[in-house]
């Protein structure tokens, strides 16, 4: 064959699969056999194995995967990616809907309410109709180039169909199906691997990984629903004008538009969108309205963080009924044992919940939950799943109250039921009275890996639990003295992750003092107690010495926090680790210590932050808080001073207008840090 009838039936392949992959991939109505396919495709690839000029970045072939990458590139939006503001009260949709004729008193308003996608948040550039750059949105201006991740994504056109422009930047949402989302999770819990948490958090670990062979695997799709830098094309007047024309040009858009001519069809449409969205193959978590006409977006203009002319409606909480198969008895790491719902598997706000604390013994028995039960389950987001109540009517006959273990599940020792200081108001702990217990060991080792302590990657469960297995690792310093061939020998441990670990712990030396205080597992320090210490002490060896007095003296620490630190420190066990660790290399100076703290501009003052803000991350606004005395908390209240609201600011944000507490975006913030 020449070079020139090479091309020719390249060209003529490439663009039967992409009619192909568009049919089965974007419109669902395949129109080819699965081997068929496959000869076409292999075709292709020997073609492109022939003539390796043919392989064009927009090839069918393209999207498998090539070379790992060892980082992404960072690439600037041609136009900013806003996010949206959020509401879950039709009495604030109403007011947006006011708000927006306000701005345009003599036109009448159309609304389009599209199904708000859980996914990861892209933007899409096609330069001469070939896909050139994908890109997350990072902090809006400037995202991580993800080109060859999104490539592996089957509906997502490397070309586009028909009339291209000379540049065409399209935004949408990567999700995982969820159809898809449980067969992984069901391959995974078969192969005994740990399960993933939801298909959000799924699809946008899967969009960061550097493997883009790995993502491939991974079946993720893609829809969208808006537009960045347009060139050579004119924009369609509208929302659904220009749905139908990136449908046209080969993209998937959502699954259900509606158009609304006033507020009630607006509601209405919400409404139904509520009760069809769990059909839908993605994940939503609420509704986006949106103003039709584009020229009259332009009028409302927008906000740094979002559009006037949309709005997101989120939702409440998901409710699902299930069955509790048996109650089980979860040790934590300081001994409490924790009842534990095992569920019939039941799929809710996000992801397969087969399992619910039950807090205490006392909650237990408050509820009057028992083996055998039909239970109302209720999940919101990232939080914790938690068992509302017992269908009382679905009472088997016979149910057993449970009756709680009087030793340790997991060792066998005796359990103590005598409070530790501090614990009086959180009700009856049981606790494991033997520290060498292995859940205990295992939960102080995963405790000092985890994300807020000493943040070591791999060190979560499934290793934690060789390591005490194999007696490894039985304290935190024996991290530090861990070999590669020890390590590596451990079952399913490849010399790779071996290492990768190795480097995590070796990399962990350095952290602040306050993640080792906060790993440690001091009774009472978290990560705000374990600031608050770092702030006021230079190095841990002051701290390990200092009186209760003087740690009562700093704000945040009360009584029983500054004498569960004196006793941790008092005991001879506890100094020997700190010695350990002390002798392995580990930073013990604090880079928080600021002896002005507590004369600082915002001495006294306490923020809450919430959302996403435009550039500084949570750690980076909480950092700039706390370097001027100021204390940051996790919920608001009436003594919050000022909440610091970003992009899907939810509930706190709720909150703090209802107490009317202050609320400041990122740019009030750095002015007040400015004085
Ligand atoms: S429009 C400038 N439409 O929700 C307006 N966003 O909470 C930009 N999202 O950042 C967004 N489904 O990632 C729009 N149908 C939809 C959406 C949607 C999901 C995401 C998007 C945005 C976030 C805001």
């Amino acid at each position: 064959m020449t070079k020139a009838e090479a091309q020719k039936r390249h060209t003529a392949l490439a663009a039967q699969i992409r009619d192909h992959d568009r049919a089965y991939y974007v419109e669902a109505r395949p129109t080819i056999s699965d081997p068929e396919y496959d000869r076409l495709y292999r075709e292709l690839l020997d073609l492109e194995a022939q003539f390796s000029e043919l392989c064009a970045a927009d090839s069918p072939s393209q999207r498998v995967g090539g070379q790992p990458l060892s980082a992404f590139a960072s690439v600037r939006h041609a136009a900013p990616m806003l996010s949206l503001d959020n509401t879950y009260s039709e009495g604030e949709v109403r007011e947006f809907v006011a708000r927006v004729q306000k701005l345009l008193p003599a036109e009448s308003l159309e609304w389009t309410v599209e199904p708000k996608l859980d996914g990861l948040a892209v933007t899409l550039r096609y330069e001469k109709g070939v896909l050139a750059v994908g890109a997350t949105r990072g902090d809006g201006a400037m995202g991580d180039d993800i080109t060859a991740n999104l490539k592996t994504i089957r509906s997502l056109p490397l070309r586009l169909s028909g009339n291209a422009p000379s540049v065409l930047e399209v935004r949408g949402e990567v999700y995982f199906p969820k159809a898809e989302f449980e067969k992984l999770n069901a391959e995974r819990a078969a192969a005994g691997e740990e399960t993933f948490v939801n298909p959000r958090n799924t699809a946008a670990g899967s969009m960061k990984l550097l493997d883009s062979k790995l993502v491939a695997q991974r079946h993720l799709d893609i829809v969208l629903y808006g537009l960045g830098e347009v060139v050579g094309a004119v924009v369609p007047e509208t929302q659904s004008a220009m749905l139908d024309w990136l449908r046209g040009l080969g993209f998937k858009t959502p699954e259900k538009v509606w158009s609304c001519a006033n507020e009630e069809a607006l509601l209405a449409a919400i409404h139904e969108l509520d009760s069809l969205r769990k059909s839908f193959a993605y994940e939503t978590d609420g509704a986006v309205i949106k103003l039709n006409a584009m020229a009259l977006r332009e009028r409302c203009g927008a906000t740094a963080k979002a559009p006037r002319w949309a709005m997101a409606y989120k939702y409440a909480a998901e409710q699902a009924q299930t069955r509790l198969r048996a109650i089980t008895i979860q040790v934590g790491r300081t001994g409490a044992l924790t009842p534990v719902a095992e569920l019939e598997p039941v799929f809710v706000a996000g992801s397969t919940v087969s399992r619910a604390t039950l807090h205490n013994e006392e909650e237990l028995h408050r509820k009057d939950i028992r083996v055998g039960d039909t239970v109302i389950i209720e999940k919101a987001g990232e939080v914790i799943p938690a068992v509302v109540r017992v269908v009382l009517e679905l009472r088997p006959a016979g149910a057993q109250e449970f009756v709680f273990p009087k030793t340790c599940p997991e060792c066998g020792s005796k359990v103590d039921k005598s409070l530790r200081t501090g614990e009086e108001a959180a009700g009856v702990v049981v606790r494991c009275a033997n520290p060498d217990c292995p859940a205990q060991v295992r939960g102080r080792l995963e405790h000092w890996c985890s994300r807020g302590a000493m943040d070591i990657e791999g060190g979560g469960e499934v290793l934690v639990a060789q390591l005490v297995k194999s007696g490894l690792v039985l304290d935190v310093a024996e991290f530090y003295q861990l070999k590669l061939a020890e390590l590596a020998a451990l079952e399913r441990m490849g010399e790779k992750s071996a290492q990768n670990f190795l480097d995590g712990v070796a990399t962990s030396k350095q952290r602040d003092l306050w993640r080792l205080l906060h790993g440690l597992g001091i009774p009472e320090v978290g990560v705000g107690g374990a600031k608050a210490l770092a702030r006021c002490f230079a190095s841990l060896e002051e701290l390990m010495d200092a009186q209760a007095s003087r740690l009562t003296a700093i704000r945040d620490i009360g009584e029983v926090t500054a004498a569960g630190i004196v006793n941790w420190f008092g005991d001879s066990d506890n100094r020997r680790l700190v010695e350990r660790l002390g002798k392995a290399g580990l930073n013990f100076r604090s880079e928080l210590f600021n002896p002005e703290a507590a004369l600082g501009r915002f001495a006294g003052k306490t923020f809450v932050l919430t959302g996403t803000l435009p550039t500084l991350t949570r750690e980076q606004a909480a950092a700039k808080i706390e370097a001027l005395g100021g204390r940051v908390a996790g919920s608001v209240s009436k003594k919050t001073d000022y909440v610091v609201a970003g992009a899907d600011a939810g509930s706190k944000l709720d909150k703090a207008r209802t107490l009317g507490v202050a609320v400041i975006d990122e740019a009030q913030l750095e002015h007040l840090c400015q004085g």
